[in-house]
């Protein structure tokens, strides 16, 4: 049973993201079953970051479970003018029936987490991003036919991404092996705590600075931007620091024969990715997007309506 809030994936049991599994590929086969899950429930979304795919599936999914969803940019709320974290919770949970909140502080989302009496989901703050990581391997089960033993590969800046999912991996028996430059390893708590998790499930959890060693034999190649939301200013020293890791076709070839490339979007072609990767045959980029909305819809219809 999922506690109250989906904040981070560690605090998720590999039967709490099974069930949530089973629910999203019912609620994405028979969409029409669950119409009336949420109704008359609404969901507070907070926005201190741009978003397209979080915002419109949070969205479109809250009217298709028959509740209503209120887009809050943090420029337009008392929260961006000061008015304390722990007051909008509280204040929040007497109108509406759930909170998503995409942040840049960690901090902020567990201190809503902490005040609100409804349940609150992480939608991005710069630790972590839940509801993505959880998609991909949804989408990763969806491909494969199941999860156990395969191992996803993920090259890049060690950022929320990556610390989602490998907070992941453990949860649904996926090896997981992250490859960073120098220099943009992964938190390093984050690091612990998904190595404690790792060995408590038996998976593997790789961390190394060859992009090659990674890819060995992934059934799934990851990659996400070289400078997340907050990081514009870092940009032209990332793109010096990132030279060679961009994800090519030749670097692909080391995987698994039939392995698929992710990315959660949005995606910088000729950065992160080659143009050719993002758009070949083996991405699935859009199948992801799509799945934030069946997974999230799982989510909400778990924690806001106790289905
Ligand atoms: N992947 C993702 O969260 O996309 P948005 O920033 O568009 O929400
Ligand atoms: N790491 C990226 C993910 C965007 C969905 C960011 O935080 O900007």
């Amino acid at each position: 049973m999922l506690q109250k809030d989906l904040v981070s994936i560690h605090d998720l049991t590999a039967a709490d993201v099974a069930a949530l599994f089973a629910l999203a590929a019912r609620m994405k086969a028979r969409p029409a079953e669950f119409r009336t899950a949420l109704s008359g429930k609404v969901l507070a979304m907070i926005f201190e970051k741009s978003s397209t795919r979080t915002r419109v599936s949070f969205g479109a999914g809250m009217t298709q479970l028959g509740g209503a969803a209120q887009f809050l940019s943090s420029r337009d709320i008392q929260l961006g003018r000061g008015e304390p974290i722990a007051d909008t919770a509280r204040v929040l949970s007497r109108y509406v029936n759930g909170i998503m909140a995409r942040t840049f502080a960690h901090d902020t989302v567990l201190q809503l987490a902490r005040h609100a009496t409804v349940p609150v989901v992480n939608g991005l703050t710069d630790l972590l991003h839940p509801c993505q990581a959880l998609t991909d391997y949804f989408t990763m089960s969806e491909k494969f036919g199941k999860l156990a033993s395969l191992k996803l590969a993920y090259v890049g800046d060690g950022n929320n991404m990556a610390h989602s999912l490998m907070y992941g991996g453990p949860k649904c028996s996926v090896h997981v092996a992250i490859a960073t430059p120098e220099g943009y390893e992964p938190d390093a708590t984050v690091t612990a705590n998904a190595r404690a998790d790792a060995a408590m499930a038996g998976t593997a959890l790789l961390l190394t600075h060859s992009k090659e060693e990674a890819v060995e034999g992934a059934h799934v190649v990851y990659t996400d931007v070289w400078a997340s939301m907050g990081q514009e200013a870092e940009q032209p020293k990332r793109v010096r620091d990132f030279a060679g890791w961009t994800v090519t076709n030749e670097l692909l070839a080391r995987a698994h024969p039939d392995a698929v490339f992710m990315h959660c979007l949005p995606a910088h072609r000729g950065e992160e990715v080659a143009a050719e990767v993002c758009d070949g045959p083996r991405s699935v980029i859009f199948d992801e997007a799509e799945n934030r909305l069946h997974v999230q819809k799982a989510i909400l219809a778990t924690l806001m309506g106790r289905l």
